[in-house]
């Protein structure tokens, strides 16, 4: 058997669920350590995973009694940066839940440390992982639809909540959105480089803040990312993983978050205004985890490897300021760069 990876799990609410079914599903890791401000949450996972490591209610002490390779952070996004430059400073890998950061001043430090301490931080991105998606990258991939000019997404979920997100001043764009953007990046292969973003609160709405949201992305190669959504749709509701079209130069593609994805190309030539085309479903029919446990997956290869993840911060931060970017536009009422937020090159 190879190296086996002393986790120290810290933050232990709703999400840890997912993180821990996947690496006690593990040969190459050994939980070595619970932690929660909580004293009864880190024992209902001990219980529930049946696990015989310690618990403790401060992730300093904690790392510093357990000495872990690798943490796992499952706390608030508030707290991220604090467990992870902790825990890099430690000498220790971080995985982390999305998102990366609650800011870019904190995101861009936590990049620098996991650089100068030459330790890793990837950021959980489950929806990339999905066996669905990555049969729609494919399209994109392999140009069946050509060369790809446009990408638009749109999220509509009827979400009573309650609790922060209903305070919030922008809970679509600040809670949800990194998942949707960072899928777009996925698909797209491209990177953004400028985003126009309005926000705004529909009537019915049960949020103080702006619920829904319109973000117009330019991306690189010349790509146009459009994303529409709500969290307050009085119905025709979309998936959780959005209803996506793509738009290239010989063909196009969608998906719908819950079916196989298509791309349809081969219009007739002699038709000046034609609505056949010739349309292919596509399965990858991968049998490779899926989700969290997918995510985990590529985390681990990438640190038994000695290379980054494909959810690395280093490349994570520009889904997160993708988000920081939108706010920003829609707070300003302009066209805001990438550029003005992180390096780029
Ligand atoms: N990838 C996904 O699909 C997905 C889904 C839900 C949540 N999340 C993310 O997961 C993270 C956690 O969300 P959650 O839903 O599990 O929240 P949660 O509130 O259920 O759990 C967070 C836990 O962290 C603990 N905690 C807070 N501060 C701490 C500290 N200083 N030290 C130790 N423990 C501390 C809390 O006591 C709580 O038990 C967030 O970043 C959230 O955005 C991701």
């Amino acid at each position: 058997m190879g190296k086996q990876f002393r986790v120290l799990q810290v933050g232990c609410g709703g999400i840890s669920n997912s993180w821990l079914t996947a690496l006690t599903g593990r040969e190459d890791v050994i939980i070595a350590g619970l932690v929660d401000l909580h004293k009864n949450h880190a024992q209902d996972k001990k219980d529930k995973f049946n696990l015989s490591c310690p618990i403790y209610t401060d992730f300093e002490v904690a790392i510093e009694e357990i000495k872990p390779d690798l943490v796992i952070d499952n706390t608030i996004p508030e707290i991220h940066h604090r467990v992870v430059t902790t825990a890099l400073n430690a000498g220790c890998h971080v995985f982390g839940e999305k998102p990366l950061a609650d800011s870019i001043e904190h995101a861009l430090d936590m990049v620098k440390t996991s650089a100068t301490t030459n330790k890793s931080y990837a950021v959980m991105q489950n929806r990339r992982f999905l066996k669905d998606i990555r049969s729609f990258q494919s399209i994109i991939a392999n140009q069946q639809i050509g060369a790809l000019g446009f990408l638009g997404a749109s999220f509509y979920i009827e979400a009573h909540f309650g609790g922060f997100r209903d305070l919030m001043d922008s809970p679509l764009i600040l809670d949800m959105a990194i998942h949707t953007f960072d899928q777009a990046r996925f698909i797209s292969g491209c990177d953004p480089v400028s985003v126009y973003c309005h926000e705004f609160n529909p009537p019915g709405s049960w949020y103080k803040g702006n619920a829904s949201a319109v973000c117009i992305f330019e991306m690189t190669n010349d790509v146009v990312f459009e994303y529409n959504g709500s969290w307050c749709a009085k119905g025709s509701v979309t998936s959780w993983e959005c209803d996506w079209r793509a738009m290239g130069s010989t063909g196009a593609a969608g998906w719908d978050g819950k079916s196989l994805p298509w791309y349809e190309t081969n219009s007739d030539p002699n038709n000046r205004f034609p609505s056949d085309y010739d349309k292919h479903v596509v399965d990858i029919k991968s049998n490779a985890a899926t989700g969290h446990a997918g995510c985990i997956e590529d985390m681990m290869n990438a640190l038994i490897k000695g290379v980054p993840a494909q959810t690395d911060c280093k490349d994570n931060i520009k889904s997160l300021a993708m988000v920081m970017a939108a706010i920003k536009s829609s707070q300003e009422q302009r066209k805001v760069y990438l550029h003005e937020l992180i390096d780029l090159s």
